[in-house]
C-alpha cells in the first residue's frame, strides 16, 4: 500500500528560448483548479490523491500536460472543465479519460 493512492504532476515549465512549452498555457491555472477540485471532493490527504507541480516533463510538444502515476497516464487538457473531468473520472474512480490522453507520438 503506497502512501498516496496517486500522483497527478502538472507541468509548469516556462522555456524562454521561444521553444513550446507549457508554461505558455497557464498551467498554473489548472494546477490550482485541480488542487481545489480534489480537495473539495475529499481525495486529498494519505491514501488518496496528490497534486503536484512539476518542472519539464520532456513532452512539451504536447504541452499543457499532466501525468498520472502509477497509472503512467498522460494528459493534455484546456480548460477547467476537462480537470474537472479528469478529477471526477480518473482521479476518483479510476477510469481512464480517453478523449484528453496524450498520443505516444508526442515528445517535446
Ligand atoms: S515544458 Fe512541459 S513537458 Fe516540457
Amino acid at each position: 500500500m503506497s502512501y498516496f493512492e496517486r500522483h497527478i504532476f502538472f507541468c509548469l515549465n516556462q522555456r524562454e528560448n521561444g521553444e513550446a512549452s507549457c508554461g505558455d498555457h497557464q498551467p498554473q491555472v489548472a494546477f490550482d483548479h485541480c488542487k481545489k477540485r480534489v480537495k473539495a471532493e475529499g481525495l486529498a490527504g494519505p491514501g488518496g490523491v496528490r497534486v503536484n507541480k512539476s518542472g519539464c516533463l520532456d513532452r512539451c510538444a504536447g504541452g499543457p500536460v499532466a501525468v498520472v502515476y502509477p497509472d503512467a497516464v498522460w494528459y493534455t487538457f484546456v480548460d477547467n472543465s476537462d480537470i474537472d473531468e479528469i478529477v471526477e473520472s480518473h482521479l476518483k474512480k479510476g477510469v481512464v479519460v480517453d478523449r484528453l490522453v496524450l498520443p505516444d507520438s508526442v515528445g517535446r
